[in-house]
């Protein structure tokens, strides 16, 4: 972190302090008030955090308004266009580009760890048929640390490192064997003559029986989706790994924190719920019927795929998801869909409507992943688990840089208190039952 040249003069009641302010490498400048409890004795209040920086860090940078995004200074549209997942996996988990050695040796390590312990099989088998492939990946991965206790040691950087390369290599089987589960097929094992993308193509559609050839094209596409959603900065799901790491806790608690905050339908889970909403929309003529709800103060509905938090004129992501969808749906011969003639419409309809216009809110890239992913033959059950796979590489070298960290510290933010204080406490004989439970209960 660069030091303070400036500060800020912060009056509260009469008294004045200094608040340092830092300049980063690119992005507004931040205000430090660590020491503003201290000296000031109040605190910040900031839910959701849309005015505070958590950490420093170099391993994304987004820039909201140009519609930026860059993994350790590239550009997603040149990654996504001249890359391939591994190699971004090196960059954000290193900080530079491979040289041809490095990528060689990288993606041997990775291959040599994709197998699961033999014995998971029964944890995926525990499961009920009809779970969500998302709460098995939950578990699955979450019992890793059972599994391999010589990388839970956060002290050790030949720990940390084994556990990285283990998370990045198993994440692939673990959600194809979620996948084959649910829909009970036999487990497909990895085969580490394929590259990532193909191999996982292959986990999820090979069956015993019958030779599975990986198309080339749908590979590209499935890599791309992969480099698409590496990494985002401190998102939530990413904000949840850092938290649970700063207790302390082992790296695979910490990625199951991340995949369970994932799931949301504010976060991950965006791309199932955007298909599941573009099937209920049906037909072209419903669609005005749909933006009026989201348009409607009084109705919770919002247009699943639409808006960010962070870019206010157009998502990168999407864009290059966009032209993928367009080649996969050509190369199936898919252009005329009825779910796709939907998204079309709703994008130009919504895109021109004064409310999303003065909003702010674009496609984002969940819009299109869920296209794409379907057209493939994933079931919408699949999208978010494919997210968590592409975002697992984020999350591990998030997690790697604040362990590094001299300044960390477990995170524990404070609150604006609103309840009751100092009550009195009454016997369970003379209380009046409490409002709050009936209503719970559907009472008066
Ligand atoms: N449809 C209709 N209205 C919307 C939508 C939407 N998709 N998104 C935001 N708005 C409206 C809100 O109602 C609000 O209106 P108001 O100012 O009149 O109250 C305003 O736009 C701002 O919305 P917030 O929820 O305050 O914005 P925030 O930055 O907190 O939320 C979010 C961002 C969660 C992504 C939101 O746009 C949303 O819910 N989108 C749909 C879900 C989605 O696609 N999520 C994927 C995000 S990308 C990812 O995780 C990879």
């Amino acid at each position: 972190m660069t030091d303070a040249k400036r500060t800020a003069t912060l009056n509260i009641e009469g008294k004045e302090l200094e608040l340092p302010i830092y300049s980063p490498s690119a992005g507004p400048d931040v205000l430090d008030i660590t020491k503003l409890y201290a000296q000031g004795k109040v605190f910040t209040y900031d839910p959701g955090f849309t005015s505070t920086a958590s950490c420093d860090s170099t391993i994304t940078f987004i820039d909201g308004g140009e519609g930026k995004l860059q993994y350790r200074g590239y550009s997603i549209e040149d990654l996504a266009e001249k890359s391939h997942y591994l190699e971004v996996c090196y960059l954000l988990l290193y900080g530079d580009l491979p040289s041809k050695e490095q990528q060689t040796e990288f993606e041997d390590r990775i291959t040599g760890h994709t197998l699961l312990h033999d014995q998971m099989q029964h944890l995926f088998r525990g499961f009920r048929r009809d779970a969500h492939p998302m709460s098995i990946m939950c578990g699955v991965v979450g019992a890793l640390s059972a599994f391999y206790h010589d990388s839970t040691d956060i002290t050790d950087i030949n720990q940390r490192e084994l556990a990285s390369i283990r998370m990045i290599a198993k994440i692939p089987t673990i959600a194809a064997h979620a996948y084959k589960y649910s829909i009970g097929q036999p487990f497909v094992c990895p085969r580490n003559d394929l590259d990532y993308a193909s191999n996982f193509l292959r986990m999820c559609f090979a069956v015993p029986t019958e030779k599975y050839e990986v198309n080339p094209v749908l590979a590209k596409a499935m890599d791309r989706i992969f480099t698409l959603h590496a990494d985002h900065e401190q998102n939530a799901s990413t904000s949840t790994v850092r938290l649970a790491g700063s207790s302390g806790a082992n790296p695979f608690a910490c990625i199951a924190a991340g995949i369970a905050c994932l799931w949301g339908p504010a976060h991950g889970g965006a791309n199932e719920a955007a298909l599941q909403m573009l099937h209920e929309i049906g037909t072209v003529d419903r669609i005005p019927e749909f933006v009026a709800r989201a348009k409607d103060k009084n109705d919770p509905f919002r247009l699943m795929g639409f808006g960010h938090r962070v870019y206010k004129n157009f998502d990168p992501r999407a864009k290059v998801m966009k032209e993928s969808a367009d080649e996969v749906l050509e190369l199936l011969g898919i252009e005329d869909n009825e779910t796709l003639k939907v998204a079309k419409e709703l994008e130009r309809i919504a895109l021109e409507d004064e409310y999303f216009i003065e909003k702010k809110l674009y496609p984002n890239v969940d819009f299109y992943s869920g296209i794409i992913l379907s057209a493939m033959g994933f079931p919408t059950s699949m999208f978010t688990p494919v997210f968590a796979l592409s975002r697992t590489v984020g999350w591990i070298s998030q997690w790697k840089e604040m362990i590094t960290d001299p300044k960390l510290k477990i995170g524990r933010p404070r609150q604006l208190y609103t309840g009751a204080v100092d009550r009195v406490y009454t016997d369970v004989e003379n209380r009046l039952p409490t409002e709050k439970y009936l209503k719970f209960n559907g009472g008066s």
